[in-house]
């Protein structure tokens, strides 16, 4: 593993040993003996959307580990100028130890790691959230005890979470149900990928999609990027809402997640969210974990 692009490129076995290996640095953390593995590495974070956990997540963390992380805003950098990302990679390989980029389009992260010669990670695209994806498997598994058997329902826009999470679940083994309304589908390859190599239904119906779910997982309706269309899809995606009636479909222990930020009153109701804030906020928190995790397997 050479660097964390999306999850496709990483195998189970991939994924297992970073939950691991995060499951390992929480421990560390909270019993106060937390090893510096990156001692001197300098992490580039670059930042073309807003965020709150990842940076904050991805700041701390390199510090945590005896590194140093570096905030680097398109706004101020060449980049947003204009500077192609090829130059920009070179020039960041002769500084950094690693780079984490968060932007638009997925080729620019792809880019960054073919022209640089340092390992990339990937910190959100409109395509795939793989970082988040990964907190969020090893929320599960703390929750769960394993992947065994569960099924994941995912309500809402088929956007980069659904993507990144339909390729992480089947990877565990897990079921996945998507339930969406048309035209708001995941990436086509995906949802072809899933349904060859593992169990993965795609529906309108929210109940079908929901039904004997162990996961709830919803997400908000427009995504960073998407702020024109806020009112188009808030119609396109009324009843695609996680609330305490489709909740009664679900398996009764079942948990509910959300990357956030949440959008109360729209793909999830205030009730259920605070319900359910416990495993909400460990998922944030394992953004932490997961990170160091990918972080000390990439760069140590
Ligand atoms: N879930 C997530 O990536 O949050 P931020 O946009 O705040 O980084
Ligand atoms: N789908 C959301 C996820 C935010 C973490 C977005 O891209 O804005």
């Amino acid at each position: 593993m050479r660097h964390l692009l999306k999850l496709q490129d990483l195998t189970r076995e991939d994924i297992l040993s970073i939950l691991n290996l995060a499951d390992q640095l929480k421990f560390e953390r909270i019993n106060g003996v937390q090893k510096d593995y990156l001692k001197g590495k300098k992490m580039g974070l670059i930042f073309q959307k807003a965020s709150t956990r990842t940076r904050v997540s991805f700041e701390v963390g390199i510090y945590e580990l005896g590194g140093y992380g570096l905030f680097l805003s398109s706004n101020d950098l060449q980049i947003g100028r204009g500077e192609p990302v090829q130059d920009t990679a070179r020039v960041l390989s002769r500084y950094l130890d690693g780079i984490m980029i968060r932007t638009f389009e997925q080729q620019e992260v792809e880019d960054l790691a073919k022209y640089g010669s340092i390992p990339v990670i990937n910190g959100l695209t409109d395509y795939a959230h793989p970082c988040q994806v990964l907190a969020d498997l090893m929320t599960v598994r703390e929750y769960k005890g394993s992947f065994k058997g569960l099924k994941m329902a995912f309500i809402g826009d088929g956007n980069n979470m659904a993507n990144s999470l339909i390729v992480g679940c089947i990877k565990m083994g897990m079921s996945f149900a998507i339930a969406c309304p048309k035209g708001y589908e995941p990436d086509a390859a995906i949802m072809a990928w899933a349904k060859e190599n593992g169990d993965f239904t795609i529906t309108e119906s929210v109940e079908e999609a929901i039904s004997g779910a162990d996961v709830v997982y919803t997400d908000v309706w427009a995504s960073m990027g998407q702020e024109s269309e806020r009112l188009k899809r808030a119609e396109a995606f009324k009843g695609y809402q996680v609330n305490k009636e489709c909740m009664t479909y679900a398996k009764p222990d079942a948990m509910v997640m959300h990357c956030l930020p949440a959008h109360r009153g729209e793909e999830i109701t205030e009730d259920v969210f605070e319900a359910h804030a416990k495993e909400i906020f460990d998922e944030a928190e394992n953004r932490l974990h997961a990170q160091k995790a990918v972080m000390v397997k990439l760069l140590k």
